[in-house]
């Protein structure tokens, strides 16, 4: 995705002082560099991914925010950070099966007026291998309210590469 489109999609800055959030299946960093951009300087961004060359095209740094890789199996591995501001899921959630697992253990991760950004596909049509288990925004709102998150507030969305399926990208809370 175009950084300029990746911005745009993650709504307006995020937070007013230093924010401490992690980035699961962070690829090459699209949206990590797109998250330093809204949040304010002196932030840190945890970036997790299980491909150690799509960690390599991280920087350090990147609008003031510090961005720390960490190779890891997002399902498998501990997430070694204190609890968090923010989780950002961009374009990962459909490589996951268990999804209520990985809702419930996200919740745990943050701290309780912590927000949490999904980037998806608006589709619950499976196209494998790209997208084995998607989840359509009202199929991930239903979710995530199971796990506690009830506020939903779609923030942006655009067209994707498969067809008719726009990509959305939402912020949850908790109620
Ligand atoms: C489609 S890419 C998205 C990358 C980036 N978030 C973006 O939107 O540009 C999916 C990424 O998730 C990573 N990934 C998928 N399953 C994972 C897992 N179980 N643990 C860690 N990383 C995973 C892949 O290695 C890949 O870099």
């Amino acid at each position: 995705m175009d950084p300029a489109d990746a911005i745009a999609l993650l709504g307006g800055p995020i937070g007013t002082g230093p924010q401490r959030w992690a980035d699961l299946g962070c690829g090459t960093g699209t949206f990590t560099r797109a998250l330093a951009h809204r949040l304010p300087a002196g932030s840190t961004i945890h970036a997790m991914d299980r491909d150690p060359q799509a960690l390599r095209a991280l920087p350090a740094r990147a609008h003031g925010v510090d961005i720390r890789p960490l190779l890891g199996d997002l399902v498998r591995d501990p997430w070694p950070w204190p609890p968090l501001d923010g989780m950002l899921w961009a374009n990962v959630l459909h490589f996951v099966p268990d999804r209520p697992a990985l809702l419930q253990r996200a919740a745990t991760h943050l701290q309780p007026d912590g927000q949490w950004i999904v980037v998806e596909y608006d589709t619950d049509v499976p196209r494998p291998p790209w997208v084995p288990y998607p989840l359509g925004f009202e199929a991930l709102v239903t979710l995530a309210a199971g796990a506690g998150f009830t506020q939903a507030e779609r923030l942006g969305e655009r067209p994707s590469v498969f067809g008719h399926a726009r990509i959305y990208a939402v912020r949850l809370r908790r109620g």
